[in-house]
């Protein structure tokens, strides 16, 4: 009796075309399942079939049997390892779809700004030194050719700390004279015992950063040049003061430093940092530890009427260093002199920007900040 013939064939083009693992697994089993497989079946079958053709059928049958094993095998490794074909429909990235925009932060205007600073100073030579906040009367002041009794204290009002023994240790400044490291010229040390007697460490907000001249002589030797940007306090708040604001001191002592040197170092920073086309007046002016002193006030042409352009500001105080100051350093006035400067930081932002109150810089309202 002709059973009728399987069709090996259409297996074999069944595997190849499985689409999914489950797919395969249904073919799979159609033909080696135990009770009902095709090819289960046939072989078992082979007992029927007669002795002459036996030999023959179960060789062809076992052929079938192991090439439909391989294939399986390949085609399980294929589906589960994703052909290109299979990537492009079910991996594909649109590279012309648009994403939600991303929101990235930015510096703060003064950082930024301070940043800038550095590098056009840079530029010019000169080393970067930040130093404490809280600060010594004798560094804020005394050293600074401002004994406790001078009027010149009085306009720079500011925040003292009341210092218990307790709180002396606690302070984090440097001694006067300690080497100090490079770039930080405030330590981390407490003050020692005998600078702890001395009444004139009575701890205040500094109110400038000129006590960064000091620091900085006390621990480099001339020729030296330096800025010193960072933050300063006084009692005042009005739309152009703020009890918190910045400061960059500026610093360049050498054997034949002049107040020429001077003018050509402040404009060319002003003219970076500000505007190129700015204009320059010089004024005297009093600071006890410059002689003589100046101010310097920038005015600039730009196009808005609203804005401060085309006004006389003063920007910075400046002179050459005075003698008892390079003293109270240990460096010789007759061998060497130079100048400082005091830019007030905030005040060159508000020119640049057209900011017309102060305030609005550090009340960190997004929608101001987010305009710079
Ligand atoms: N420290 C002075 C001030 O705050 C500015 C200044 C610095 C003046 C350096 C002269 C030299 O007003």
């Amino acid at each position: 009796m002709d059973e009728p013939k399987t069709d090996w064939e259409s297996y074999d083009g069944r595997i190849r075309a499985a689409k999914t693992a489950q797919e395969l697994a249904a073919v799979e089993q159609e033909l080696f399942g135990r009770k009902a497989g095709a090819m289960t079946f046939a072989l078992r079958s082979l007992h029927d079939v007669p002795e002459a053709e036996r030999k023959t059928a179960a060789a062809t049958l076992n052929t079938w049997k192991r090439t439909f094993e391989e294939l399986i095998a390949l085609r399980r490794k294929e589906l589960a390892s994703p052909s290109d074909d299979m990537l492009r429909t079910t991996d594909r990235i649109d590279v012309s779809l648009e994403l939600p925009a991303r929101e990235r932060g930015h510096l703060h205007l003064i950082p930024e700004f301070i940043r800038e600073v550095e590098e056009v100073f840079g530029r010019m030579g000169f080393d970067i030194a930040t130093g404490p906040e809280i600060e010594t009367e004798e560094f804020n002041f005394n050293l600074l050719n401002i004994p406790r009794d001078h009027p010149a204290r009085d306009a720079q009002d500011t925040f003292w700390l009341k210092t218990s023994k307790k709180d002396m240790t606690a302070t984090s400044l440097p001694l006067q004279g300690e080497r100090l490291s490079e770039g930080n010229v405030g330590g981390r040390k407490g003050l020692h015992d005998r600078d702890r007697k001395n009444p004139e460490e009575r701890l205040l907000l500094r109110t400038q950063t000129s006590p960064m001249q000091i620091r900085y002589m006390q621990s480099h030797k001339p020729p030296l040049r330096v800025i010193a940007p960072g933050k300063t306090y006084r009692k005042d708040a009005d739309a152009t003061h703020s009890p918190m604001f910045h400061q960059c001191e500026g610093l360049m002592v050498g054997e034949d430093v002049t107040l020429a040197n001077m003018k050509a170092v402040m404009e060319t920073a002003v003219r970076a940092l500000v505007a190129t086309n700015a204009e320059f007046r010089w004024r005297t002016g009093f600071f006890p530890f410059v002689e003589p002193g100046l101010e310097m006030d920038v005015r600039w042409r730009g196009n808005e009427s609203e804005s401060r352009e085309g006004k006389w500001l003063e920007i910075v105080g400046c002179g050459m260093v005075h003698p008892n100051v390079l003293r109270n350093c240990g460096v010789d006035p007759k061998k060497y002199q130079g100048f400082a400067f005091g830019f007030g930081l905030d005040r060159m932002v508000m020119i640049r920007h057209q900011i017309p109150d102060l305030r609005l810089i550090f009340e960190g309202d997004l929608r101001f900040l987010r305009q710079f």
